[in-house]
């Protein structure tokens, strides 16, 4: 595979950013999309935008074909059993939200344990906060060590038959660790618990099995797999999700309606109210056509390159600290560097036309655990270069200069 084309299908690649060319590290907030997604997009708004589900005309028929194809896509792409175990959502976020109120709701009680990790994303806190808040359920969390990788020893004394569900990233966003979650689910269905992984960070760089990971649920978002924004999924098991109750009412969840009594559509549908991100599900399912044609074996090769080079380069650097040392790392590098706040140094790469993300990135409890106010944060995708890390190093030298 050559980078050089795969840089022409990425056209926000060949910007500039304050006169310089970009360098763009931010990927675990966002991906860049490739000219076929933009193409989508642009095909739905000028050939076919209609609503789905609804209509006999050509147009809506169109695109409901389109977009069920796009469920298709994805059903395959992590290896689900049935289509309908997908369901749309606006996002990872929405589709935590969505398990916590619904499943939630139905099977917390009082006293219940909801186990989540120290290196959670808020999305992955707060919504089970607010769920065992409201039943008088107990929040736990599994401690990390200093390396930023979770101690699995205290994770098994700490499950139990009171753990009701286990709500755990499979890549950390911050960290970029890669947990053990085949072993983490193993372990917790042992003691009748179920798992919903947190995929925001891992479905764009490894390939996903749901079955025979064994996951109860998967989520992810669209836009950090080089899709659209708006647009996620959450993946159940059929028979859990059969068994929710619904979430949102309207729309293509209604099967029928009085004013007595309502009956619920049949799955995926019956959790997608309202009309949803149409044009979104179809540039998601385009953007997995893209990835399958890139291959997971080039990505991964290319991504653990990068990842080796980029800490190679800050560990050469006087007063850089990496920040997460896990074994099982995934092509996100968090560093602080001694004596400069993050910010300060993120506005001096930015007029340098280098993207990277600094601050909590969301996880405030990791920055409390190395008490640090943030990280500078650099993370990758297979269309990186060797030669965007040169020029993050000569960015960081200069930064420092300025600063000093
Ligand atoms: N959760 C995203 C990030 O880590 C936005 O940047």
């Amino acid at each position: 595979m050559e980078l050089t084309k795969i840089h022409t299908d990425f056209p926000l690649l060949s910007r500039k950013v304050h006169g310089k060319p970009l360098v763009y590290l931010d990927n675990g907030a966002t991906t860049q999309k490739p000219q076929i997604v933009i193409d989508a997009i642009t095909d739905y708004y000028t050939e076919y935008n209609s609503n789905i589900h609804r209509g006999v005309h050509h147009l809506s028929q169109l695109a409901t074909e389109k977009y069920e194809v796009a469920r298709k896509t994805i059903q395959q792409f992590i290896g689900a059993q049935f289509s309908h175990e997908i369901i749309f959502s606006p996002g990872t976020t929405s589709s935590i939200n969505l398990v916590a109120s619904s499943w939630g709701r139905a099977n917390v009680s009082a006293d219940d344990e909801v186990l989540i990790s120290a290196m959670e994303h808020h999305s992955n806190i707060v919504p089970w906060q607010m769920l065992c808040e409201e039943k008088g359920a107990k929040l736990k969390v599994i401690p990390m060590n200093d390396n930023g990788e979770l101690i699995m020893e205290q994770f098994e004394s700490l499950l139990s038959s009171k753990t009701k569900i286990v709500a755990i990233n499979h890549i950390s966003n911050t960290l970029g660790t890669i947990n053990p979650v085949e072993k983490i689910i193993a372990m917790a269905h042992d003691k009748g618990s179920l798992v919903l992984v947190d995929g925001a960070q891992s479905v764009a760089h490894m390939p996903i099995d749901v079955v025979s990971l064994n996951a109860d649920f998967y989520v992810f978002s669209g836009h950090k797999l080089f899709g659209p924004t708006g647009v996620g999924i959450l993946y159940g098991k059929e028979a859990i999700l059969n068994e929710m109750p619904p979430y949102q009412g309207g729309g293509d969840m209604i099967k029928s309606v009085s004013f007595e009594k309502t009956t619920y559509n049949e799955l995926p549908h019956k959790f997608e109210a309202g009309t949803p991100n149409i044009v979104g599900g179809i540039g998601l399912g385009k953007a997995i056509e893209y990835i399958n044609e890139i291959g997971f074996d080039f990505i991964i090769e290319q991504e653990s390159q990068l990842k080796n080079a980029a800490t190679k380069m800050l560990e050469s650097i006087e007063d850089v600290k990496i920040i997460g040392q896990a074994k099982q790392k995934a092509s996100v590098i968090s560093f602080a560097i001694n004596g400069f706040h993050p910010l300060d140094v993120g506005t001096i790469l930015d007029q340098l036309g280098i993207s990277i993300r600094t601050g909590h990135h969301c996880t405030q409890p990791i920055m409390d655990f190395y008490n640090i106010p943030g990280t500078i944060r650099a993370s990758f995708a297979f269309y990186n270069t060797l030669e965007d890390i040169a020029k993050l190093r000569a960015g960081i030298l200069t930064a420092k200069t300025m600063l000093s």
